[in-house]
Parts: C-alpha cells; sequence; structure tokens
C-alpha cells in the first residue's frame, strides 16, 4: 500500500459515510498509518454559509449553491492550517467524507452534470482521490435511518430527491469510470460487513 494516501467516501444522506470513515480510520491506525479524518461541506467559513442554507437561515439558489461548493473545496484543499494538501504533505492519509462526486450528483439534480464537473475541474487537478468508495444503498433505507436520528430534516433530505441524487451518482461513476478509481460496496448491508469490504480493497 502507497503510504499516505487520499481516499473520499460517497454516498446519498445517511448512506453509512461517517459510520465508514470511523471504521477505515480505526483500521488504517491499527495497520500504523497517521490518519485525517475530514468532510465535506467543510467546517470553514464557506461551509458554514452551506449550512445555514442548509437549516433554511439563508435562502439561495441551487446555483450559487454549487458555486460555494466549489469554493469550499478549494478551501478544503488549499487553506494552510488544516488543508488536505498540507496535511498529505505531513504524511498523514486523509480521508474525507464527500468530495466531488457529492457536487456531480447532488447539484447535477438542478443544472447539467457537465457544468459540475467543470466548476470543480480545478479541485480534481489539484487533488483526485486514490479511491472514491460509493455505499450504495436503498434511498428508503437510508430516509428510514436518518429520520430515527433527526427531529427535522435538511433541504435535500427527501425521499424524491435521494432517488434522483442516486441515479446521478449512478450516471457520474458510470461516466467518470475510466478517469477517477472506484469503488462501489453494497451499503444496504451491517456496518462491520461493509468495513470489511471496504478493507479487503486496501488489502487484496
Ligand atoms: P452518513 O454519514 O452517510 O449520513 P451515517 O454514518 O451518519 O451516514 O449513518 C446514518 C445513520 O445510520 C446513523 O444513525 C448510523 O448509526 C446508521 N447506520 C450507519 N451504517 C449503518 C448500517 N450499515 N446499517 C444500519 N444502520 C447504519
Ligand atoms: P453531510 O453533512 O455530509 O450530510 P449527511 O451526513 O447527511 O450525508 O452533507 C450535507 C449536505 O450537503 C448533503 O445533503 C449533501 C450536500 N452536498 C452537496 O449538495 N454538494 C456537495 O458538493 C457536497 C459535498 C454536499
Amino acid at each position: 500500500m502507497k503510504d499516505n494516501l487520499f481516499i473520499a467516501f460517497e454516498g446519498i444522506d445517511g448512506s453509512g459515510k461517517s459510520t465508514q470513515v470511523k471504521l477505515l480510520s480505526d483500521n488504517l491506525k491499527k495497520a500504523g498509518h497517521k490518519v485525517y479524518s475530514t468532510f465535506e461541506p467543510t467546517d470553514g467559513p464557506i461551509g458554514s454559509v452551506i449550512r445555514n442554507i442548509f437549516n433554511n437561515r439563508i435562502e439561495a439558489d441551487h446555483r450559487t449553491i454549487a458555486g460555494l461548493f466549489v469554493a469550499d473545496r478549494l478551501d478544503h484543499l488549499l487553506n494552510k492550517t488544516n488543508g488536505i494538501l498540507k496535511k498529505l504533505q505531513e504524511g498523514y492519509t486523509v480521508i474525507t467524507d464527500r468530495y466531488y462526486f457529492s457536487s456531480y450528483a447532488y447539484h447535477g439534480v438542478h443544472m447539467p452534470m457537465d457544468w459540475v464537473i467543470e466548476a470543480n475541474s480545478m479541485s480534481a487537478d489539484l487533488l483526485r482521490p486514490d479511491l472514491n468508495i460509493y455505499i450504495d444503498i436503498s434511498p428508503e433505507i437510508s430516509m428510514n435511518r436518518l429520520s430515527k436520528g433527526r427531529s427535522s430534516m435538511e433541504l435535500y433530505e427527501t425521499i424524491e430527491n435521494l432517488i434522483k441524487v442516486r441515479n446521478k451518482y449512478l450516471e457520474a461513476l458510470e461516466q467518470l469510470k475510466f478517469k477517477e478509481k472506484i469503488f462501489i460496496t453494497d451499503g444496504n448491508r451491517p456496518s462491520e460487513i461493509i468495513a470489511i469490504d471496504v478493507w479487503n480493497e486496501f488489502h487484496p
């Protein structure tokens, strides 16, 4: 295994990304790697504007939101305090909960996906994941999981939207299968089983 990797977890809301980020991070640490886990939208200044939109504190058009994610991702990569590029230079394996495939899928519902891919090309040129792990799950199951833990749902968390987002994910993964390293895992299974599936991808 290369010493420090950049790994992105992808999937619709409630697909189990944060759970798998934690499990993979634990496994990599046990194997002796330095691991830095991170997420998008970030907790930086642009990410907090995005969160205010999702919480209905600020109103914004979907195109504006797509643009904010482009900026948030560049800051995620480039900021001098804890940017991903800096962490990789320091020898960390970086695992992110969401990266540009999230933009392709979520914004591809509202505008041409090619525009979204083009708008994110600076990030893709700076850093492509060594592996994009897509957790594929039925939108009904993910909505059930989310509604158990929440009193209110966010902007994109409706069953109709998650069905569309899942279809856009599958479209983007197919379109970019020769350009990107992609691993698809069945997220409808218990988290321990998915974690083994993911781990086996690192130790074939
Ligand atoms: P995401 O980060 O993709 O939104 P989470 O990891 O936060 O997803 O999981 C959403 C909810 O589903 C949490 O309550 C979590 O405990 C639960 N969960 C995660 N993975 C599984 C799984 N494989 N089977 C059942 N429940 C799960
Ligand atoms: P997140 O906090 O990861 O939600 P969850 O843990 O439920 O998956 O992401 C918040 C929302 O941001 C989620 O609905 C997906 C959306 N999103 C986009 O619309 N575009 C993007 O580029 C990214 C990274 C996320």
